[in-house]
């Protein structure tokens, strides 16, 4: 079975967003990210009508805060009918714990827990911007790798982090977690904003279990298509 493309919807109003799904196909076959521009704008229902037609979402709201406030957002979460959710594992582990405590206590029975995926680093970060802004001693993969051990200690399903660092990921955390990797550019397009990027061909190779990905498929003259060729890029290299 193919791996999960997850599209990021990264637009903050209906027309669009509903002129994307219908580009991209049978709902029940298309994973899709929904962030903070369509959320705030569009509010909760836009995730269950969505959720409703089938698809499989992946609500992105990278929730930090105390984690008492964390534990009932996600338990507002967990009604929604989403697949995946995720906090910034800055916030630490209780923080983590009380998030999936939220979304056990919030889903309703017979339904399954959303995912928790905790964002490492974002793919945005680089290296300087590690050790000059957060004044962090580690190097990226160091950093990366130890917040993963302590969101995996702490109950999370996965985590978020750039497809570089997953293959040692998979060596020292273990390959029974999430690795959810963004930052995903096909050779011939633009890194944007992104900083830790790899190719859809590496992220295969290299171990990720599912890509999330906007721009190179949401502004692309062929959305349909570009989808279609980062898919099989992806998991025509897939090693395991
Ligand atoms: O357009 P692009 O492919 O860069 O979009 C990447 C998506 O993944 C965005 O929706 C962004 O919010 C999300 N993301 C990310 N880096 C993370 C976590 C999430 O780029 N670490």
């Amino acid at each position: 079975m193919n791996k999960p493309v997850i599209v990021a919807l990264d637009v903050d109003n209906r027309t669009q967003l509903d002129e994307l799904l219908e580009i991209l196909g049978k709902s029940q076959d298309v994973n899709i990210k929904i962030g903070m521009e369509l959320f705030f704008n569009q509010g909760e229902k836009i995730v269950t009508d969505l959720a409703a037609k089938g698809y499989k979402i992946f609500l992105d709201l990278k929730l930090h805060d105390i984690p008492n406030t964390v534990y009932s957002g996600m338990k507002q979460l967990a009604k929604l009918g989403i697949t995946y959710t995720t906090v910034h594992a800055l916030g630490g582990s209780q923080m983590i714990h009380a998030a999936k405590q939220g979304l056990i206590e919030g889903t309703p029975s017979g339904k399954s827990v959303p995912k928790l995926l905790a964002v490492t680093e974002l793919t945005s970060i680089s290296d300087e911007v590690l050790a000059n802004e957060q004044n962090c001693k580690l190097p990226m993969q160091e950093e990366v790798t130890s917040l993963a051990k302590m969101a995996k200690k702490a109950g999370a399903d996965g985590v978020i982090c750039s497809a570089r660092e997953v293959e040692d990921l998979r060596r020292n955390v273990g390959t029974d977690f999430l690795y959810v990797t963004p930052g995903i550019r096909p050779a011939a397009n633009s890194h944007d904003d992104q900083a830790r990027t790899a190719t859809p061909g590496q992220a295969g190779k290299w171990g990720s279990s599912a890509l999330v990905v906007g721009r190179p498929i949401t502004l692309a003259s062929d959305p349909a298509a570009s989808y279609q060729e980062i898919m099989e890029e992806f998991n025509q290299n897939v090693q395991d």
